[in-house]
């Protein structure tokens, strides 16, 4: 969702700024802007639309001489996406500018004020209520004028700001919307997140909830909200600039999904050691862990689907009671959590807004929480008590594939290091899964070669107006997430449907030749997924079933069949998904739908 970056040096700033927001264009946007201090005044440019229309407008930025400025992807929340409603604001007498990301809760009732004082808005949006109480409250100390600003806002904000009175400076704010500094040599830069900055400096600066920076070319200075300066951290980003780029392939989600074994190996590897899952990361003692008597998981989107099968893991391997929740459900449902409840909180950017919200709340009942995350120095890493990295990299693409299987991953350890430690897991059933973990990054690499034919099956769908996804148990976890890649970037309606209730709806809308998807791979239960199978072909679906490649009655009853290698049942899910997220991707690609940026959707949701 909306980013921003701000650049202060020595260069003609536009280019760098428009640059940068092409970095950024992958959290979702539907608008953008510049503005640059030039000789005489703050100027502005903006359009409803793509980044590339305003380069077009710009020249590539040469519109826009000076080596000050900031910009902005808004993802609209107040306001249509119009070029009016795009960042920056300018105040009244031009002389601050403003981008937001975030949202001001309490914008009516001071745009009323502002309005009683005079003040004329030309955007329907919460964020220019800032850029006039700037201008309101300016007393020619900036520090002050931040200081009296942040006081009357609330809501969650990470603004970059320009001042006319200082031509060398960008100003940052930081409230619950990450802001990240670039530190160069001679110039400073600062960004929504690391991939508008890898390729300036892999020296970055956190700033914190309540924190605001001076940033000129040879400074930076960070001030608290009482105007203390506060000493920050230098931190190094361990991406490398290639990690954030295409390498070839057409959209970043297909290369995405070819980093998938190489990215759970690095989530894997250094946490088997010596046979055993050594979570340093995670200094549990044990009488916590003896404590807990329940789990409670919750995310949002496919993160809350990885919980989903995380459940199935914990349960079986650790025995301990675990419920999953949406982040933006529990948030608000008085849950029953206490200090013998672990939480896990997954999130792959570690900024969801809701899984944040979700997050504090449970931190506030007293449990202890496990994060889950992809992106250090995340929000949600940063109030977690104990936190799990996935070492998936960046993961570009909006709808996540890396992300997810990471995850699975992630989840996979924990239960069995549960497992262990709480002496649940017979010593050899624990080998066995220790051993087949240590397989899965190469499973997956043979389930990704296995399935070259994908695009012709993509063919056969991607005229369809619904498919249906289904399976039980762990067949239907998954089942939820490779439905929501389907209709995420191909927009074909798409459900998933735990196999057994398919009779008690689902069964009404087959007709002949609605494909349904049928996720084979949950031994236990196949002859009854089965079933379900026989009855959907007998009203004249086309079956296209996922499943073990030595699974002959499965592949005998299907139309078409998408094969995987045989794995342990719980591990299955992390090798179904990869070819439905192929299936999804070549669906998409058919339809020549925008596989990266599909329409309405933002890859960090920092608002609720
Ligand atoms: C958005 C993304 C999804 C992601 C979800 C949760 O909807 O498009 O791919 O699963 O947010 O994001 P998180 O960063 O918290 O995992």
């Amino acid at each position: 969702m909306c980013g921003i970056v701000g650049y202060s040096g020595k260069q003609e700033a536009a280019p760098i700024l428009l640059e940068g927001l092409k970095k950024l264009e992958y959290r979702g946007y539907d608008s953008a802007g510049v503005a640059v201090i030039g000789a005489d005044r703050i100027r502005i440019e903006k359009v409803g639309g793509r980044i590339a229309l305003l380069d077009e407008k710009t020249e590539g930025g040469k519109k826009l001489p000076g080596t000050v400025g900031i910009g902005h992807t808004r993802w609209a929340t107040h306001g249509a996406p119009t070029d009016m409603n795009a960042h920056p604001h300018l105040s009244n007498d031009g002389r601050f500018a403003i981008v937001h990301n975030g949202i001001i809760e309490n914008y009516a009732s001071i745009r009323e004020e502002l309005l009683r004082d005079g003040y004329k808005f030309e955007s329907e949006t919460d964020t220019e209520v800032i850029v006039h109480l700037l201008e309101k409250y300016y007393d020619g100390d900036m520090k002050n004028t931040l200081r009296s600003v942040a006081s009357k806002l609330s809501g969650s904000y990470a603004l970059g700001i320009l001042c006319s009175e200082y031509p060398d400076r960008v100003f940052a704010v930081r409230e619950s919307s990450p802001l990240i500094i670039g530190i160069g040599v001679g110039e400073n830069f600062f960004a929504s997140d690391v991939t508008a900055l890898v390729q300036h400096t892999k020296n970055v600066i956190y700033l914190e909830d309540g924190e605001f920076a001076v940033i000129s070319p040879a400074n930076i200075e960070v001030f608290d909200y009482a105007g203390r300066t506060v000493e920050k951290p230098v931190s190094r980003i361990t991406w490398s600039v290639k990690a954030a780029e295409k390498g070839g392939y057409p959209h970043f989600m297909l290369k995405e999904i070819h980093e998938e074994p190489g990215a759970v190996k690095a989530t894997i590897a250094p946490r088997i050691r010596d046979g055993e899952v050594v979570l340093d990361d995670l200094p549990f003692s044990e009488e916590y862990l003896q404590s807990v008597d329940q789990i409670t998981i919750t995310a949002c989107g496919s993160a809350y689907h990885a919980g989903l099968v995380g459940r199935l893991a914990i349960e079986k391997m650790a025995g301990i009671p675990v419920r999953v929740e949406l982040a933006s459900e529990l948030r608000y449902s008085d849950p029953i959590i206490n200090e013998k409840t672990l939480v896990i909180v997954i999130s792959q950017s570690g900024e969801t807004a809701d899984t944040i919200a979700a997050e504090r709340e449970c931190k506030a009942l007293g449990a202890k929480v496990l994060g889950i995350v992809n992106v250090v120095g995340s929000t949600v890493a940063k109030l977690a008590d104990y936190v799990l990295y996935t070492w998936a990299g960046p993961e570009i693409a909006v709808a996540t594939t890396k992300g997810y299987t990471t995850q699975l991953a992630a989840l996979y350890l924990v239960a069995l290091f549960l497992g262990k430690q709480r002496k649940r897991l017979p010593e050899e059933e624990y080998r066995e899964y220790i051993d087949e973990i240590d397989r899965l990054p190469k499973l997956m690499q043979d389930t990704i070669d296995m399935n070259y034919a994908l695009p012709d099956l993509a063919a056969q769908i991607y005229e369809k107006p619904a498919v249906f996804y289904i399976g039980r148990n762990t067949d239907y976890a998954v089942s939820l997430e490779g439905a929501l890649k389907l209709k995420e970037i191909s927009y074909i309606h798409a459900e998933a449907y735990a196999a057994g209730e398919l009779k008690h709806g689902t069964i009404a809308l087959i007709d002949v030749g609605t494909p349904v998807v049928a996720l084979c791979c949950n031994e236990a239960l196949l002859e009854k997924t089965m079933s379900n199978v026989i009855e959907v072909k007998a009203r004249g679906a086309k079956v296209i079933s996922v499943t073990f490649r030595d699974e002959d009655e499965v592949i005998a009853q299907s139309d078409e069949c998408i094969l995987v290698p045989r794995t342990k049942t719980l591990f299955a899910p992390i090798l179904e998904i990869l070819p439905l997220q192929m299936l999804a991707y070549y669906t998409a690609d058919k339809k020549g739908c925008d596989i990266d940026k599909p329409k309405n959707l933002a890859k960090s949701v920092t608002v609720e």
